[in-house]
């Protein structure tokens, strides 16, 4: 087999390190987050730790790893459980500004 297709094997998941990254580039985001004027009032509960446990979770199932957010959350039906919130251009602007920070960091 060739090296190319050895890596057409790996997951996205498993070539940029894992469950540890990504909980680290979700970590750094919501960093951000809890610091914006915009994002932070749009996060119903008080403490962002669920929802950054569900994010980590669906990034990990998107980019190939485990499934562990459709076993806790089934379908990810992302439009539908955006809808009671108001995603703005500008809240889109400040929630990309800090996923890119997020991955500068990581
Ligand atoms: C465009 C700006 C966005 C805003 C303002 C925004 C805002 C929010 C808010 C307020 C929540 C509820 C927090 C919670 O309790 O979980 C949420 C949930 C979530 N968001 Fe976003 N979001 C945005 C973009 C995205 C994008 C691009 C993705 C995927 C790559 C994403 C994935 C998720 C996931 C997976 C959840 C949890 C869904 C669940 O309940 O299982 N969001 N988002």
């Amino acid at each position: 087999m060739s090296q190319n297709q050895a890596e057409q094997q790996q997951t996205f998941y498993d070539a940029i390190g894992g469950y540890e990254t990504i909980a680290s580039i979700v970590a750094a985001f919501y960093e951000g987050v809890a610091d914006d004027p915009v994002l932070r009032p749009m996060y119903p509960e008080e403490d962002l730790g669920p929802a950054q446990e569900r994010f980590t979770d669906f990034l990990v199932q998107y980019w190939g790893g485990p499934t562990t957010y459709s076993e806790r959350r089934g379908h990810p039906r992302l439009r539908m459980r955006h809808a009671p919130f108001a995603v703005t251009p500008t809240a889109a602007e400040h929630w990309l500004r800090h996923f890119r920070a997020a991955l500068d960091r990581v």
